[in-house]
């Protein structure tokens, strides 16, 4: 009898180790999928850190800061710019793309994949309605 439940068990590993495999593989795929997300969220973060003193949490350009600066930190959801001439003056400062000096040059602060990030970021909150 004990020989016979120790080959049930047996067989029922057998049986279930296939799905064990097809499981890890799906748990991969999901992983690939989330990483192509990875640069938004660190956008995100960076924006948080650096961008919303001037531009405000949700990108609207409300800000404190806003109140006391002329021109005022631009709303960001509602960009008309080119996503070549976003990433201009993100890059290098409002001065130089003869715009307010008072919008960073944040070419020399970023690296180049966090500044990658937050041009992304910066994209995504323009299709998002205001929280
Ligand atoms: C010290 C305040 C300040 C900070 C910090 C700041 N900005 Fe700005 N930004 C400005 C101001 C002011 C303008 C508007 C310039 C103008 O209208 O002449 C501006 C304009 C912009 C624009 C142009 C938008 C448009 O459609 O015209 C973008 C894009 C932008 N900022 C992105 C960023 C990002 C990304 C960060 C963070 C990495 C950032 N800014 C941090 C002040 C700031």
């Amino acid at each position: 009898m004990n020989r016979y439940l120790r080959l049930f068990c047996f067989a029922c590993l057998c049986a279930w180790q296939p799905f064990a495999h097809a499981e890890a593989s799906t748990s991969t795929k999901v992983c690939v999928a989330a990483c192509t997300h990875v640069p938004v969220d660190q956008g995100e973060v960076i924006f948080q850190n650096r961008c919303a003193i001037c531009h405000g949490k949700n990108a609207d350009g409300a800000s404190d800061l806003a109140r006391i600066m002329n021109p005022p930190p631009a709303n960001l959801r509602a960009s008309k710019l080119t996503d070549a001439d976003r990433s201009q003056i993100v890059r290098k400062g409002g001065e130089a793309v003869k715009r307010s000096p008072n919008m960073p040059n944040w070419e020399v602060e970023l690296t180049e994949s966090e500044l990658l990030a937050v041009l992304s970021y910066v994209r995504s909150v323009k299709a998002q309605p205001v929280k």
